[in-house]
């Protein structure tokens, strides 16, 4: 049976009754599907990063493969990255618990809102979008944490517990990433840190239940993300994937490392030579699946520009300067594009 109706905002409620076909809303144009037989598996090839050598007189070789992932994938996975097992399998389990809740009680937190800083929806912003993604999701601002977690779920009832817990390891995990980032461009190490105002962290909590027919939507589809890097904690299912010399490659979950993506901010910081990187997630038939992008950024009022040292008659700046926020507007006004948001902030043409 097809989904039959539009009553039901979130798609895990219009799913509640069997169907075997995606509802046309969810259809992809033909020349936009994901082509799932023609895709690689990209883990061999993914830089695994042992974050561990930053500590001791290993770091600035650590640095320099950080900024060599940077700089040729945009993306590697971290390990020995210091987020406690306990604290990523109670974060899981908290999330899986939250969207197995009843409708009435998730109900309570949605909103299609972009500027509201907890908020439940679906697929990306459904007031502009023409083709729906399969996925809900809740989004949460997560720092400073104080000014935030009284708006978040109180059920389940660990839900503030458990997530402040998680948000404030991630945090930590976020600084010495941008720290060594900020080193392997020659700069200073606290160089991101201060670049990022009064810094922002944002967290998604993506749902993506079974598909009935994979091939013809997405979880997500491709995008770079807005901010300056993404820690994405995955459950064990598939559904990454990035876009690596024209071709889409498979990030499958490795249970000990989480995945880190450059966001548009790296690119325009280092004035270029780090690249946000393409990625989209697909669905599967089989299994729901729960990823949990952090979203570290900087506060809305930091004006964004690339060091001194990175531009030079040879390398002039890429990108005229802005605020954050007229950024992160831009980025939920114009959906989800292949095309980066960045080209509407470039100056060299
Ligand atoms: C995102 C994203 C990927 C995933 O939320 O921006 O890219 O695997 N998610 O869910
Ligand atoms: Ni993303």
């Amino acid at each position: 049976m097809a989904l039959a109706t539009f009553t039901k905002p979130l798609l895990t409620d219009l799913l509640s009754e069997t169907c075997d076909s995606v509802q046309a809303s969810y259809v992809q144009p033909v020349w936009d599907r994901p082509n799932l037989v023609d895709v690689e598996v990209f883990n061999d090839s993914i830089p695994l990063i042992d974050l561990h050598g930053l500590l001791g007189s290993d770091r600035s070789k650590v640095a320099m493969d950080i900024g060599l992932a940077c700089q040729n994938d945009g993306i590697f996975q971290v390990k020995n990255h210091g987020i406690p097992k306990r604290v990523i399998e109670d974060m899981l389990q908290v999330s899986r618990d939250f969207f197995g809740l009843p409708e009435s009680e998730r109900m309570r937190c949605y909103s299609d809102d972009f500027m509201k800083t907890t908020r439940l929806s679906t697929s990306f912003n459904v007031k502009t979008e023409k083709v729906s993604s399969w996925r809900d999701y809740l989004r949460l601002h997560c720092y400073p944490l104080e000014d935030f977690v009284h708006e978040w779920p109180s059920n389940p009832f660990n839900f503030r517990e458990v997530v402040s817990e998680y948000c404030t390891k991630v945090r930590e995990l976020a600084l010495r990433i941008m720290e060594a980032i900020s080193e392997s461009l020659g700069l200073e190490r606290e160089y991101l840190n201060k670049a990022l105002g009064s810094h922002g962290q944002h967290m998604a909590i993506n749902y993506y239940p079974p598909c009935p027919q994979p091939e013809l939507t997405y979880g997500l589809p491709a995008h770079k993300d807005p901010n300056v890097i993404t820690l994405l904690l995955q459950d064990g299912v598939s559904g990454l994937q990035v876009l690596r010399n024209d071709k889409w490659v498979a990030v499958d979950p490795d249970p000990n490392a989480l995945v880190i993506n450059i966001g548009d901010q790296i690119q325009v910081l280092s004035n270029g030579r780090y690249k946000s990187v393409l990625h989209r997630a697909i669905v599967n038939s089989n299994s729901h699946r729960i990823s949990i992008p952090t979203f570290y950024c900087p506060s809305p009022d930091a004006v964004i520009k690339p060091p001194c040292s990175l531009t030079d008659d040879v390398h002039p700046a890429v990108y005229r300067s802005y605020s954050y926020s007229e950024y992160y507007e831009e980025f939920w006004n114009r959906g989800l594009n292949s095309e980066s948001c960045l080209d509407n902030f470039r100056i060299l043409k």
